[in-house]
């Protein structure tokens, strides 16, 4: 088109080149050719003119709707207005933040459309979350492109990234101030609720500071606020009471004969531990705080399994509900409000499970507990926002499985796990219980009718089992769960790309090959189950958590979250870095009789941790095909409890 022009026309200025913009655009849209030479001046001056009249009247117009519009947002919303885009909040708030561990984009569709089959709703009915969905994750770690809960809630709670593994400290091994901490010392009330351990890593992140998640006695320690900042949370409720039991009493799984319940309640914890205790505290408008609620020794029971021990365990919406009035209660007559982290930990499970059926449970529970808080939003007259997210994707997921060697259908069927009424974890443990005790031995048949009967039907709703794979259940029991989980993933047409046994259905040869296999795949299933694919960020509005729009990096749900309560982390990491020398109670005190410095969280352990490089290739798919799968001696000797 410049070879219309001649080179030295003085026709440069910058209007004129917009103009030539629209002309091709005319152009380009309508198909005709542009007939700029025809153009006199006169015609281009007015049109200037009449560009510049419409420009000027068209911004009038803007701002003239934006200020009244605004103005009536104002008015609407009243004095639960404190944010906008253009400013900080001010004055008393509540932040309220979700994880649901675990949670991927497809465990989302996967609930949806059960949810739809089930309850017989339309096929464009939606989950509450759908409706507060408003950006995306990025997750990966300092050592990792996959990151783990610990590294993931770092992120969350420090707003900064670490190695997976790490409760709250960088990769130098130094403590870095969460959300918590600055929450609670700049006189917010603060919570935990989980359906795991309190002691996990999504927990401990907020509240403790140790280089390796496992050290979880210390972690309990540190939540009790044997803590170099002292006590900083006031609410707990969970599981993992096993960490604070003394090792003298049965159902303990501390490595020391310390008896936190007795620490908890000597520094004032009104302590909970059963359904009648947690239904004495009437949804949180009798309890006292600080408060510790441990209702499990380990994990709350999932969702699927717990529908039938509702009087025994209360249910994540329950906890839920019972912080939220306890805490606006607690906070009532202060100029601050409170900080709550709220956890669906167990759909990470039900991922690492490759259980379908248990996971979507736990989904609609967590579903129901971000429906209560908004409710509590609704109804509490304090401004707050709610941000709900997941740290990773666990089990890569697929609604559609290829199940043949021909082209598949579309299709998967979610009405297989509505069937379902237990978790192929608890039902492996009816099968081991049978199996252990009279389990008709050496009677195959017998054993056959049993499982087909009481666990197949009964609890998975599958009527149509094959002998193999019954009686890979008996052969294999140590590995029940994962093939009960993956008979109704099967049946439902539901894939996991980290599933153990990939590459057809080979569940009997792999009985004929060695049970080291086995032992093998369980133990990288820790490190396999994680996928790094972006997750999504919900929230209560997009008014409050706009800095939380679109695609983000983890860490800045952490700096939102200081952000939003205006909170200093920085003075938080400095005060933890000057108690270096703190004294905890497994602080080690050296020849001198010294504190260790930083010995309070813990050793680093040596060279198993990676950190600032990512992962390289080390000829581990090589490595696998060969050795058969016997996992080397330097590799994690459990990874049982790292999710
Ligand atoms: C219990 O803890 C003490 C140390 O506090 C230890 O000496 C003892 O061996 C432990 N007992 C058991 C059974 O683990
Ligand atoms: C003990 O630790 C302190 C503080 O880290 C250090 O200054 C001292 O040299 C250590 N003493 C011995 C004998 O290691
Ligand atoms: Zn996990």
């Amino acid at each position: 088109m410049a070879r219309d022009e001649p080179l030295l026309a003085p026709r440069t200025s910058s209007e004129l080149s917009s103009l030539r913009n629209e002309d091709e655009e005319d152009a380009l849209l309508t198909g005709q050719r542009m007939n700029r030479n025809e153009q006199s001046r006169g015609w281009v001056f007015w049109r200037q003119v009449g560009l510049f009249t419409w420009a000027l009247v068209a911004t009038v117009a803007v701002i003239i709707f934006a200020v009244i519009y605004q103005h009536q947002v104002i008015q609407k919303q009243g004095s639960k207005s404190t944010w906008g885009p253009s400013g900080k909040p001010t004055g008393k708030r509540n932040l309220i933040f979700m994880v649901s561990d675990g949670m991927g984009p497809t465990s989302l569709s996967l609930t949806r459309s059960f949810r739809q089959i089930e309850l017989g709703l339309p096929p464009d009915d939606t989950l509450v979350l759908d409706r507060h969905h408003i950006g995306t994750s990025r997750t990966r770690s300092t050592s990792s492109l996959v990151t783990d809960s610990a590294a993931g809630a770092t992120a969350f709670a420090c707003g900064l990234k670490s190695y997976n593994g790490a409760i709250s400290v960088l990769p130098d091994h130094s403590p870095c101030g969460t959300v918590l901490e600055a929450a609670k010392l700049a006189g917010y009330m603060t919570g935990l609720v989980v359906t795991t351990r309190i002691t996990d890593a999504t927990p401990a992140c907020f509240a403790a500071h140790v280089n390796q998640r496992q050290y979880e006695d210390r972690i309990a320690e540190q939540e009790l606020g044997e803590h170099p900042l002292g006590q900083v949370v006031d609410l707990i409720l969970g599981g993992g009471r096993c960490h604070f039991l003394t090792n003298l009493t049965q159902g303990s799984c501390r490595a020391d004969d310390r008896d936190l319940i007795q620490v908890a309640k000597e520094k004032g914890f009104h302590y909970v531990d059963d359904r009648d205790g947690f239904d004495a505290l009437s949804l949180g408008v009798d309890s006292k705080l600080p408060l510790l609620g441990l209702f499990a020794e380990k994990d709350i029971p999932y969702e699927i399994d717990r529908q039938h021990v509702k009087d025994v365990y209360p249910s994540l919406e329950e906890m839920t509900r019972t912080a939220l009035t306890t805490l606006s209660k607690a906070t009532e007559n202060s100029d601050k409000g409170f900080f709550i982290m709220i956890e669906g930990s167990r759909i990470d499970h039900a991922g690492h499970g490759n259980d379908p059926a248990t996971q979507v449970h736990e989904v609609l529970a967590y579903d129901k507990a971000f429906a209560a808080v908004l409710e509590f939003l609704e109804r509490d007259s304090t401004p707050a926002v709610l941000v709900g997210t997941s740290d990773h994707e666990t089990g890569g997921l697929a609604t559609a499985r290829q199940l043949h060697k021909s082209y598949p259908e579309y299709k998967w069927l979610p009405g297989v796990l509505t069937k379902a009424s237990h978790s192929s974890e608890y039902l492996a443990g009816r099968l081991r219980e049978y199996l252990d005790g009279n389990g008709e031995k050496n009677n195959r048949v017998a054993q056959r009718d049993h499982i087909r009967k009481n666990l197949l039907e009964a609890g998975l709703g599958i009527t149509d089992s094959t002998d193999d794979e019954v009686d890979s259940l008996v052969d294999l029991t140590d590995r029940a769960s994962y093939i009960l989980a993956d008979m109704i993933s099967r049946r439902a047409q539901v894939g996991w790309t980290t599933h153990g046994h990939s590459g057809g259905y080979s569940l009997v040869s792999i009985s004929r090959r060695s049970i080291s296999f086995i032992i093998f795949m369980r133990r990288v299933a820790n490190w396999a189950f994680h996928l790094g694919v972006d997750v999504n960020i919900y929230a209560s509005s997009t008014k409050d958590a706009w800095p939380l729009v679109g695609n983000h990096e983890n860490t800045d749900i952490g700096s939102f979250i200081a952000s939003y309560l205006d909170l200093d982390l920085q003075s938080i990491t400095k005060k933890l870095l000057d108690s270096g020398l703190w004294s905890g109670p497994s602080s080690k005190v050296n020849a001198s009789n010294t504190v260790d410095e930083f010995s309070w969280m813990g050793d680093p352990l040596g060279d198993d941790i990676r950190v600032d490089q990512l992962d390289s290739y080390h000829g581990d798919f090589r490595k696998r095909s060969n050795d058969n799968g016997f996992v080397s001696t330097q590799r994690r000797s459990c990874g049982c409890a790292d999710h």
